[in-house]
């Protein structure tokens, strides 16, 4: 099987397998990391568009949130998935590695990538979590597990550990300052920083507009 035919269809199993998610990990994210990571790619010397695609196709296929904190049943799925298809361990190996290291575990924990096929598909992943299409991800992702949209009393936490972050049911505006305000910065390629800039910038201006409706400060002033 050539590598064309492999990507159609592992964005076919993907596309089968996330057509009716609730949470924010649908097929239309999947498809958003896919476009981002190959046009990242192109603008990146040295990357291997093979590796980028079948990384951004299967970078949520076993996601830990959903599979009992079990970080290697994401790598185990996308291996058995490929395996089935032929493609050579040598490519294989470096598409688990993305999904392993993929993830963000709180503010305190570093997460760099060992390869920068890798880079390239955390940045896209992250770039989907910011601007106007992170903000509704992340209260469709609070509306999922039932969480209130804000709630004052409750501070938010700069996790230091995987551990802590995971165990974390805090109110959804809080994720903002857990995570991700925190995302532009912790981008790698300049191509993924030149596009974060708006996007983070409308996030602080949402949150700004947010924060005066809750308090009323609008209602007041008029
Ligand atoms: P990524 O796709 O970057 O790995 P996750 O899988 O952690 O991100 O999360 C998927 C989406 O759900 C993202 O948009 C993320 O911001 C959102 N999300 C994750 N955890 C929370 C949370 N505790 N509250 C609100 N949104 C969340
Ligand atoms: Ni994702």
């Amino acid at each position: 099987m050539d590598n064309r035919e492999v990507v159609a269809r592992t964005a076919g199993f993907i596309e089968a397998k996330f057509l009716n998610e609730g949470s924010g990990h649908d097929w239309a994210h999947i498809q958003r990391v896919w476009y981002t990571s190959q046009a990242l790619a192109t603008q990146t010397p040295g990357v291997d568009p093979f590796v980028t695609e079948l990384g951004a196709l299967l970078h949520d296929v076993a996601d830990w949130k959903f599979h009992a904190g079990d970080e290697e049943a994401g790598p185990r799925a996308a291996r058995e998935w490929l395996n089935n298809l032929g493609v050579e361990e040598a490519v294989i190996q470096r598409v688990e590695m993305i999904i392993r290291e993929i993830s963000f575990k709180g503010v305190g924990v570093p997460t760099p990538m060992s390869t920068p096929e890798g880079e390239i598909v955390q940045d896209a992943d992250r770039l989907d979590a910011i601007g106007a299409i992170g903000v509704a991800r992340a209260f469709a992702y609070g509306g999922h597990k039932g969480r209130p949209l804000h709630d004052p009393a409750v501070a938010p936490i700069a996790h230091d550990s995987f551990e802590s972050y995971k165990q974390n049911t805090a109110p959804t505006i809080n994720h903002f300052y857990e995570k991700l305000l925190h995302l532009q910065e912790r981008l790698h390629t300049p191509a993924a920083r030149a596009v974060a800039r708006q996007r983070h910038q409308f996030m602080e201006e949402f949150l700004a507009q947010f924060l005066r409706e809750w308090e009323g400060e609008d209602v007041r002033a008029n």
